[in-house]
């Protein structure tokens, strides 16, 4: 599966959504990830487009999400290593490789990054810091239901500081930010 057939697969499924949205959020931080590691980029990138092909027709039942979603990428030929991380993504699999380890902390933070870029005057990552990514992650209020245990992971699970993380991801994401339809005046 090529990165071409991944994006029309998801695509067909979410149309342009902020869950779409957030899939190539977490494409941009996979494929950085993956450069940081020396890892492979593609491989890397697909798993994190393609993760919630299945979020619209399993979001009432959440049990069935990534299942339903490894199915429809077993079906078109997706690599293995992609089935077991998405697999992963929503604890349906062991996550053994780094590429699975890494896409479940990037989820939840390009969410949490998205959340804090809206309520900037820019509503956008560009002038959005580390430092404001980190004050938010300690108010408990502001986007409560992002887990930021889960972020915080990177250190375990990555070996790679917070601080370190939040830049690559918050660099990725600024990279793509008309995509991620950040910065659109909302008048
Ligand atoms: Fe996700």
């Amino acid at each position: 599966m090529n990165r071409d057939e991944a994006y029309n697969l998801v695509f067909d499924r979410l149309g342009d959504s902020p869950t779409m949205a957030h899939c190539l959020a977490c494409e941009a931080c996979m494929r950085a990830l993956a450069d940081r590691f020396g890892e492979d980029a593609a491989m890397w990138g697909l798993s994190g487009l393609v993760h919630d092909i299945d979020l619209d027709e399993c979001h009432s039942d959440m049990e069935r999400h990534a299942l339903v979603g490894a199915e429809i990428l077993n079906s078109h030929g997706a690599d293995d290593a992609v089935v077991q991380a998405v697999l992963g993504h929503n604890n349906k699999a062991e996550r053994t490789s780094r590429m699975a380890k890494a896409l479940w902390v990037v989820d939840p933070t390009t969410g949490f990054i998205t959340a804090a870029a809206l309520i900037r005057p820019s509503r956008s990552t560009s002038d959005l810091t580390i430092k404001s990514i980190k004050k938010r992650m300690k108010d408990k209020r502001f986007a409560a239901a992002v887990n930021r245990d889960q972020i915080r992971a990177c250190e375990k699970e990555l070996g790679i500081e917070l601080n370190e993380f939040l830049q690559i991801c918050l660099q990725a994401m600024d990279g793509i930010r008309d995509q991620l339809k950040l910065g659109i005046a909302q008048e």
